[in-house]
């Protein structure tokens, strides 16, 4: 059975009460922390001072999603804070080998996301950098999209150059998963699920994390 984790997103949770809210999924294996600038995308969320917050007060390790520009400059202080996985997009880098050395040379997992129209081929060969590819499989902005199938072929080409190559690399998709998605998800070679809104939608979030585990487990 390939090893599955669910990272649920924050970004569905409510922001009055995050610490209550982040005690409800102690039984996650990640909490996603959505950080978007208005800028790479066109939504507004949090900041590293907030980061730094939630991951005082969180019971499982930080999965960050940086979804903003001038991600060289700005990701190190994620991996400085201490945040155990730090993702930036490949397509707010200009120098994403540099960067994923920065973030593993700080301590922290480095991630790389891609957009759904971003191809995978021209990152290939930088697969041992990374520590975890995010194929995104909703446009990156809103938690309650509809997952996107054209990313499956991506996923399947990803997964068929991380096991031809022998690198240890975590597959994560992240938008639109649900307990029937995650199926076609982790069929296609994804084993790290962020899911949002069938999380925090649910009337129990941990036992749709739960539910959700079971089924992407093949
Ligand atoms: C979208 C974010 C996602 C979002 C997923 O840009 O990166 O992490 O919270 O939400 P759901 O699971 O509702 O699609
Ligand atoms: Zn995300």
């Amino acid at each position: 059975m390939t090893q599955c984790c669910i990272n649920p997103s924050i970004l569905s949770a409510d922001f009055v009460n995050l610490e209550a809210e982040l005690q409800k999924i102690s039984n996650a294996d990640s909490v996603h922390v959505d950080v978007m600038d208005n800028h790479f995308v066109p939504n507004l969320t949090l900041g590293l001072p907030v980061v730094q917050r939630i991951q005082a007060v969180s019971p499982v390790p930080l999965d960050a999603h940086l979804m903003i520009s001038d991600a060289d400059r700005w990701a190190p202080g994620y991996a400085d804070a201490g945040v155990a996985s730090v993702t930036f997009h490949a397509e707010a880098s200009i120098a994403p080998v540099k960067l994923a050395r920065e973030l593993r040379a700080r301590g922290s997992k480095a991630g790389m996301a891609l957009r759904p129209a971003t191809a995978v081929e021209p990152y290939l060969d930088m697969l041992p950098e990374l520590d975890m590819l995010l194929i995104m499989t909703v446009e990156p902005g809103f938690g309650g999209q509809a997952f996107l199938d054209l990313t499956l072929p991506k996923i399947r080409r990803a997964r068929a150059a991380i096991e031809g190559s022998g690198v240890n690399v975590a597959i994560q998709v992240d938008g639109g998963i649900t307990e029937e998605t995650i199926v076609r998800a982790a069929e296609a070679g994804a084993n790290v699920f962020v899911a949002g809104s069938a999380v925090y939608g649910a009337a129990d979030p941990s036992g749709a994390i739960d539910r959700l585990r079971k089924a992407g487990s093949l």
